[in-house]
C-alpha cells in the first residue's frame, strides 16, 4: 500500500485530517500523520519510506527532499511555495505542487480582521478610525487579493490594485482601480495589503522609499511573507514616521525592536493565522489529497511548481 505522510508543524483542524484519511482509505492509500515534530532532523527520518507527502509552511529542503527516496510527489497545501527546494525535487524526480486558491478566503478574512483591530486602537478604548471611504492597495490582486477586494468592497472602501500580470480591463470589471505602478499604489492608499509570493525579486523589495510615499496615517498588512520586507528599511520609516502602522500574520526578524520603540503602532500574529481555519485546512487538505492520487494514478499534474 502506498504511503501519504501528513508532515505539518503547525498542525491541520483535527476534521481536515479525517476527511484526508478517508479520502485517501477509498483510494487505497495509507496515511501517517506527523504533527508538531520539533526538529527538522525529525522529518528527515519521517519522510523515508514516504511516497507522497503533503506539507504546510514546513521545510522541504535538499536534505528533506534528498532522504525521501520513494517520493513522487510533495504537495504543498497552501499557496506559497518557497519553502520547497525546487531544484532538490526535480534532481530527485519529484513532483512538486501548490494548491492555489483553497485557503485564499481564509487568509481575506485576517486581512480586514486586522485593519478592523489596528483601525480601533487595538480595542483600547480611545476612539479609533473607520475604513469606509478609505483607500485600500491591493499589491498583486490574485486569489487572496480577490478575496480582500471582495470583503472590503462591503466596507465601503475604495480599492485599488498592482498586478502587471492582470489585465487592467478585468480588474475595472471586478470594482478595482489598477495602478500604473507600484510607487502609484502606495502613495495613493491609505492601507496596503501585501500578496506577492517570496522570491528571489520579490525579497526585501518593501523599503523605505516605497513605504514612504504612503499617506500620512498609512497602514501596512502583510500576510504574504516576512522576507519581501526590507526590514532596516521598516526600522527606519518605523522611526521617522510616527503615523505608520504595521501588521503582520508572523512576527518580523526585529519584533522585538518594534515592539519595545513603537507600541500601539503594530501587530504580529504569534504564528502564522492566515490560512489556520477549518474550512482552508479541508479545502486544501482535500486538494492535496486528490491531486496526489491525480499525479499517481493518472500522471495528472496541473499545478505542479518544479521543472
Ligand atoms: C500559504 O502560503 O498558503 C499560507 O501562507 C499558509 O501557510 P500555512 O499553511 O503554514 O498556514
Amino acid at each position: 500500500m502506498k504511503k501519504i505522510l501528513i508532515a505539518t508543524q503547525k498542525p491541520f483542524a483535527p476534521v481536515a485530517v479525517e476527511k484526508m484519511k478517508a479520502i485517501a482509505k477509498e483510494k487505497g492509500y495509507a496515511v501517517e500523520v506527523f504533527e508538531k515534530y520539533a526538529e527538522q532532523a525529525d522529518l528527515v527520518n519521517a519522510v523515508a519510506d514516504a511516497d507522497a507527502m503533503i506539507i504546510r509552511s514546513d521545510k522541504a529542503t535538499k536534505e528533506v527532499l534528498d532522504a525521501a527516496k520513494n517520493l513522487k510527489v510533495i504537495v504543498r497545501a497552501g499557496a506559497g511555495y518557497d519553502n520547497i527546494d525546487l531544484d532538490a525535487a526535480t534532481a530527485n524526480n519529484i513532483v512538486a505542487m501548490n494548491t492555489p486558491g483553497q485557503n485564499s478566503n481564509a487568509v481575506g478574512e485576517l486581512v480586514l480582521g486586522m485593519m478592523v483591530y489596528m483601525a480601533r486602537n487595538g480595542y483600547n478604548g480611545k476612539a479609533g478610525t473607520e475604513l469606509r471611504a478609505k483607500k485600500l492597495g491591493i499589491h498583486a490582486y490574485g486569489n487572496v487579493g480577490r478575496y480582500v477586494a471582495e470583503i472590503a468592497r462591503g466596507f465601503g472602501m475604495a480599492i485599488y490594485a498592482y498586478d502587471p500580470f492582470v489585465d487592467n480591463a478585468k480588474m475595472q470589471a471586478e470594482g478595482i482601480t489598477p495602478c500604473a505602478s507600484v510607487e502609484e499604489l502606495y502613495s495613493t492608499c491609505d492601507f496596503v495589503s501585501l500578496h506577492i509570493p517570496a522570491n528571489d525579486k520579490t525579497k526585501k523589495s518593501i523599503n523605505f522609499e516605497l513605504l514612504n510615499k504612503m499617506p500620512k496615517g498609512g497602514m501596512l498588512i502583510n500576510t504574504a511573507r516576512k522576507e519581501v520586507i526590507d526590514e532596516d528599511d521598516l526600522l527606519k520609516l518605523m522611526g521617522t514616521r510616527p503615523d505608520f502602522s504595521y501588521v503582520s500574520d508572523i512576527a518580523p526578524d526585529c519584533a522585538h525592536i518594534i515592539a519595545d520603540k513603537y507600541e500601539g503602532r503594530f501587530f504580529f500574529t504569534p504564528k502564522k493565522m492566515g490560512a489556520q481555519t477549518s474550512e482552508a485546512n479541508i479545502n486544501a487538505g482535500i486538494a492535496a489529497i486528490n491531486q496526489i492520487i491525480g499525479v499517481i494514478e493518472d500522471g495528472d499534474e496541473t499545478y505542479r511548481v518544479n521543472k
